[in-house]
């Protein structure tokens, strides 16, 4: 919903500037900013707009040609003056773009999609942009980040997009300080199922193809929202807190089960409700599909796992934890992942330590604190990371001692009120990382500036703080 970097960021980004400027006089034309102005994820998101709503009307034929093809609905408001704007969109053909009803003209330069309406926007207008487009999305091949997007599967497709792969299958602002609500109406061979965040509304075959629709009412960062086509076991049920869960596995995946995956899903939203604040959403889950990839992902509402992890109860305590940390109060820019990570880390560690299936939270911190002569723990700071270092140690693990070593600092008391305060004061927000330390110094009644700049900024490994 918040467009918060167009405005910290616009020093970096190259038509910002222009973009402003030009709000305050009449010509020259206002172009939207090409890019958010994140360094991490150069390219990513635009200028000029908040978006409301995704509205995604897709036919997904897994290993069809085109493999994809529909419409996005991009709603959004005005936030300058606006004769042109851009969405985030890599591959794929787009055939026609309307705003508001109208044919508008479009160009294609690398991953953006430049939109000219028919007639300027004003600033604070509400707008809709149809793009109708097809294509077979490509996976994307990080050289830091491994491969991750639009995944084949052996009987359909899957997406885990962090951080920048939801505009490889939609047009978006795809950034994480531009989140929006989302509803999904996905067509699919009959005999196969789609699932996407929220809530299922619907289910209908006609012919040969089944429609699903689903909806995601909280805002949603884009690299959160999923779709996951393939033969799936579903349960369906509610915690015992009353949450409504859905959680399917692929009946080809063999380490784990539909029954162990709910269960497990169930008694830990049911746990974090407790300790973080409120369930922030209107349902959860999980998917489990038959695939090979190094990595869970917190999609929301619906946690994504590998067949390696199956349901393991460590990295299911991990991705619900992101519900609360990343999902519902998401970063701003990816600098502050830790927020994300970090807190997610050390949640493993308080499951650890209740369900007595790991050490005890002292021990986990302990033992990497041992650890003198780890660079990738020491060296790289948690909440200034790099690009390449977006999910090494130093976010998840120093993150996680972080908030070990705060805790200590602050008393327990203290520091669950921190964690609750965050949850609720940024409840389906954005927020950074100084934001943290000014809620930390205000709940604590300290002064952490020293403690949060060793622990979070430091390139040594903190001695005395
Ligand atoms: N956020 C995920 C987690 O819970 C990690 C995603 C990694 N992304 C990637 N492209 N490798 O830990
Ligand atoms: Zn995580």
């Amino acid at each position: 919903m918040s467009a918060l970097l167009v405005g910290a960021l616009t020093a970096c980004s190259p038509h910002g500037g222009s973009a402003r400027s030009s709000a305050a006089a009449s010509a020259p034309p206002a172009v939207g900013a090409t890019s958010v102005g994140d360094s991490y994820v150069p390219g990513d998101g635009n200028g000029g707009y908040d978006v409301q709503h995704y509205a995604l009307d897709l036919r997904i034929t897994p290993k069809g040609t085109p493999e994809l093809a529909g419409t996005a609905t991009v709603t959004a408001v005005a936030t300058s003056p606006l004769s042109r704007f851009d969405l985030d969109l890599t591959g794929l053909t787009v055939s026609e773009v309307t705003v508001d009803g109208r044919t508008a003209s479009y160009s294609r330069t690398g991953s953006e999609l430049a939109v000219t309406p028919a007639t300027p926007i004003a600033r604070g207008g509400r707008f809709a942009v149809r793009i109708r487009y097809s294509g077979n999305p490509g996976q994307v091949d990080d050289p830091a980040l491994g491969r991750y997007g639009w995944i084949s599967t052996s009987d359909g497709v899957f997406t885990g997009d962090e951080p920048s792969g939801a505009h490889t299958w939609f047009p978006s602002n795809d950034h994480p300080a531009d989140k929006a609500s989302f509803d999904f109406r996905l067509t699919v061979p009959r005999g196969l199922t789609a699932i996407a965040n929220g809530i299922q509304t619907k289910a209908a075959t006609s012919g040969n193809s089944t429609t699903y629709t689903w909806r995601e009412d909280a805002p949603m960062a884009t690299y959160l929202a999923m779709v996951d086509v393939g033969r799936f076991k579903v349960r369906t049920g509610r915690t015992p807190g009353g949450v409504p869960v859905y959680a399917a596995v692929d009946p080809a995946v063999t380490t784990t089960t539909a029954d162990k995956l709910y269960t497990t899903t169930a008694q830990v939203v049911d746990a974090w409700s407790k300790l973080f604040g409120p369930y922030p959403f209107a349902s959860t889950g999980g998917v489990i599909d038959d695939l090979r990839v190094g990595f869970a992902l917190e999609t929301q509402t619906k946690p994504e796992y590998n067949p390696t992890m199956g349901a393991d109860p460590t990295t299911v305590a991990h991705e619900l934890a992101h519900q609360w940390f990343g999902d519902s109060v998401t970063i701003t820019r990816w600098s502050d992942i830790w927020l994300n990570e970090g807190f997610a880390t050390y949640a493993e560690w308080l499951w650890g330590e209740r369900t007595g299936t790991g050490p005890s939270v002292q021990t986990q911190f302990d033992q990497r604190y041992r650890q003198v002569d780890s660079p990738d723990l020491w060296s790289v700071p948690t909440a200034a990371p790099g690009r390449s270092q977006l999910f090494g140690r130093a976010v998840y693990e120093r993150g996680g001692m972080t908030l070990h070593a705060l805790r200590q600092k602050v008393g327990d008391a203290k520091f669950f009120a921190i964690l609750r305060a965050w949850t609720s004061e940024h409840r389906h927000g954005n927020a950074t990382t100084p934001q943290f330390i000014a809620l930390a110094e205000k709940v604590s009644g300290k002064d952490l500036g020293r403690f949060f700049q060793v622990w979070l900024y430091g390139k040594t490994r903190p001695t005395s703080w």
